[in-house]
């Protein structure tokens, strides 16, 4: 069949119409332009999030705390049955500290509350360790898939504390907490482990860094991380789609263990 002129073309190397995807933290900013964007591409998508009422429209919601496996097994159970076995995990649910954190969240590194660095290590690192330990597997078994683990170029390079500099000019206190930095560095080799794990079971692994997302922060704040971006700006969160849809899909075929670095350059200097 001809196509009108101008048509959209599909193209084999990015088709995911069909196939399963579960996204954790799905109702969250980024989950949600995941959960849209696969959707709109004919994906069947089930997002895992502690948050109910939040995922777009289309996609299947669970309930689920990633922090607790049985409650994954269960909800990747009912996947199963609903929309078949997943091609693809977003290991996308986190905790992080905005610039606008309460103050408790964001003192010094000195006194970092030891309760507070394990809620962070749990729902990055853990979570995201459970989901491989049960979505992941089910690819494996299934003999092909693409596991895609959401980091920050703060996982990769020490947080730039003076852009948060403003908060301190007005007498409080902002230090990055470290979890964030640490449980996010992690991601990157729990990557790298299951890439070379289950390169021969057909299901690659990757890394997808972000950097900081425009989510209409304090003016100050802006201003100081425009300063130090390159390209003078906090990403647009429906610029963090495609590269998803890249290592979600076939054009990624050989692509696994690798870091894919969505930050306008802030990592080039
Ligand atoms: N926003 C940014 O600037 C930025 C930059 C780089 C990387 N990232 C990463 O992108 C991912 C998404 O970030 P976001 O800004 O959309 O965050 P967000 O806070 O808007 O969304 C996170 C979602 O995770 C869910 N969640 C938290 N704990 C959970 C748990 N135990 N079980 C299930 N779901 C849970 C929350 O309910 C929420 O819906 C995170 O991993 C974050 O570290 C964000």
């Amino acid at each position: 069949m001809e196509r009108e002129a101008g048509a959209g073309v599909s193209d084999p190397l990015f088709d995911l119409a069909g196939r399963v995807a579960v996204v954790t933290g799905g109702a969250g900013q980024l989950g949600r332009v995941f959960v849209e964007g696969l959707v709109a591409r004919g994906m069947r998508v089930a997002s895992f999030d502690v948050a109910s009422g939040g995922a777009p429209e289309g996609a299947s919601e669970y309930e689920v705390d990633i922090t607790d496996r049985a409650a994954v097994e269960s909800a990747l159970a009912a996947v199963v049955g609903e929309l078949g076995a997943p091609h693809l995990l977003v290991n996308n649910a986190g905790l992080d500290s905005p610039p606008d954190a309460p103050a408790v969240e964001v003192g010094p590194f000195e006194d970092v509350p030891e309760a507070a660095f394990d809620s962070v290590m749990d729902v990055n690192v853990k979570g995201a360790l459970l989901c491989c330990q049960t979505v992941g597997a089910a690819m494996a078994r299934a003999g092909r898939g693409s596991i895609v683990n959401i980091s920050s170029v703060y996982g990769m390079l020490s947080p730039v504390q003076d852009l948060y500099e403003f908060r301190r000019a007005r007498g409080e206190t902002y230090v990055k907490p470290v979890a964030y930095s640490v449980s996010k560095g992690a991601l990157l080799n729990l990557t790298r482990y299951l890439a070379t794990y289950w390169a021969k079971d057909g299901v690659r692994v990757n890394t997808l860094t972000f950097a900081g997302v425009w989510n209409d922060q304090d003016g100050e704040f802006l201003e100081a991380f425009a300063a130090r971006s390159p390209m003078g700006r906090m990403l647009d969160e429906n610029e963090a789609l495609g590269a998803l849809v890249f290592l979600a899909s076939d054009a990624s075929s050989y692509v696994t263990g690798s870091n894919l670095v969505v930050d306008g350059g802030w990592s080039a200097w």
